[in-house]
């Protein structure tokens, strides 16, 4: 299959008041992937999604969607793409049937076309038996269905998704990924924003990491992992009577330390060296080592060891959210 580039982003840089949200970014993503895109709070995901669907602007840098100038075919690029933003875009007094209605003439969609498209989007999301209570009165996931299939009356060819599943169940969770994966046969580019790792691990054909508004890493999932995979990883579970703190382990054999909790994972390349240095640490200071393992690299690894941050972290500084 010949390869096509749906969208281009290269140096796109975005400062709020001097301060940098993106520095410097460039990817590109293939007509028909799923690019996920992976970063704690504050990383700046959401704002590269405002940038290529026409909300924002950046502040330097380019970035062509579907052969598209961002900055000055805006009107063009909004006809092709589907975007489902963090928080609801659609009219709480209205249903569900006519915000979808509103959405589908605001697009152009042919009216011989509407009908038919609104009732199979209503079918697909399961919303049949709320097509005309209003939007307003719904859950939380419920609004979120509804949300997602306003992204699609149009049949776009690009549909970013700013964390689609969140507030979501579980039974929603999956019904999405189902489409998403789905969406990929029909030639339709995936660009998803997350901050689950196995999310993007089961969905992506690609992953780009971004913290602090610069790409750590893209990648497939199996390249991330690969990177990992040489190093194996040595996790200690650890008990003192006083907080240890990373300097403690800096004489390790390793290629990087990270202390979370009581946990202290050694990447190195002799793990049983890197053992007997630990037991030597645990006698000199007094702590003892309740657990050893040796881990499977996953992605989740690959970030870990990319970003210095853990997913558990990432989860609940998402969950601490109002
Ligand atoms: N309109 C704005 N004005 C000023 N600063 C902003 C604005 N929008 C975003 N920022 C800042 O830019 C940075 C990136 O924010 P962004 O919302 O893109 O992050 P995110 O990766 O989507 O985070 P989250 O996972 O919380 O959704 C943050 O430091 C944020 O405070
Ligand atoms: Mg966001």
């Amino acid at each position: 299959m010949e390869m096509e580039t749906s969208i281009l982003v290269e140096g796109l840089t975005k400062t709020f008041d001097g301060k940098p949200a993106l520095s410097n970014v460039s990817f590109h993503v293939e007509r028909g992937e799923v690019f996920g895109y992976l970063g704690p709070n504050g990383a700046g995901k959401s704002t590269t999604i405002k940038i290529l669907s026409g909300l924002l602007e950046q502040t330097s840098g380019r970035a062509v969607i579907d052969g598209l100038d961002n900055k000055r075919e805006r009107v063009e690029i909004k006809k092709r793409i589907g975007v489902v933003p963090e928080t609801s875009n659609l009219y709480p007094e209205l249903s569900v049937y006519d915000n979808l209605r509103f959405v589908s003439r605001l697009y152009q969609v042919p009216r011989a076309a509407r009908e038919e498209k609104i009732g199979s989007l209503l079918d697909m999301f399961g919303l049949k038996d709320y097509r005309n209570r209003g939007f307003g009165k719904l859950s939380k996931g419920l609004k979120r269905r509804v949300v997602l299939a306003a992204a699609l009356v149009h049949d776009p060819d690009i549909v970013f998704l700013d964390e689609p599943t969140s507030g979501l169940d579980i039974m929603s969770a999956r019904n999405l990924r189902k489409m998403i994966q789905g969406f990929k046969q029909e030639g339709v580019t995936v660009f998803l924003t997350t901050h689950y790792i196995e999310e993007a691990e089961e969905l992506c054909d690609r992953v780009a990491i971004l913290v602090g508004g610069r790409i750590v890493k893209v990648g497939t999932p199996g390249e991330l992992e690969a990177l990992v995979r040489e190093t194996p990883i040595l996790e200690a579970s650890l008990k003192a009577s006083n907080p240890l703190g990373i300097q403690l382990f800096e004489g390790l054999p390793a290629d990087e330390v990270t202390l979370q909790g009581d946990k202290v994972r050694v990447y190195t390349s002799d793990v049983s060296e890197a053992i007997y240095a630990l037991s030597q640490l645990s006698k000199r200071h007094g702590f003892e080592i309740t657990e050893i393992n040796t881990l499977q690299p996953s992605l989740e690894e690959a970030f870990v060891k990319l970003t210095g941050l853990s997913s558990e972290e990432m989860r609940s500084e998402k969950e601490g959210k109002p």
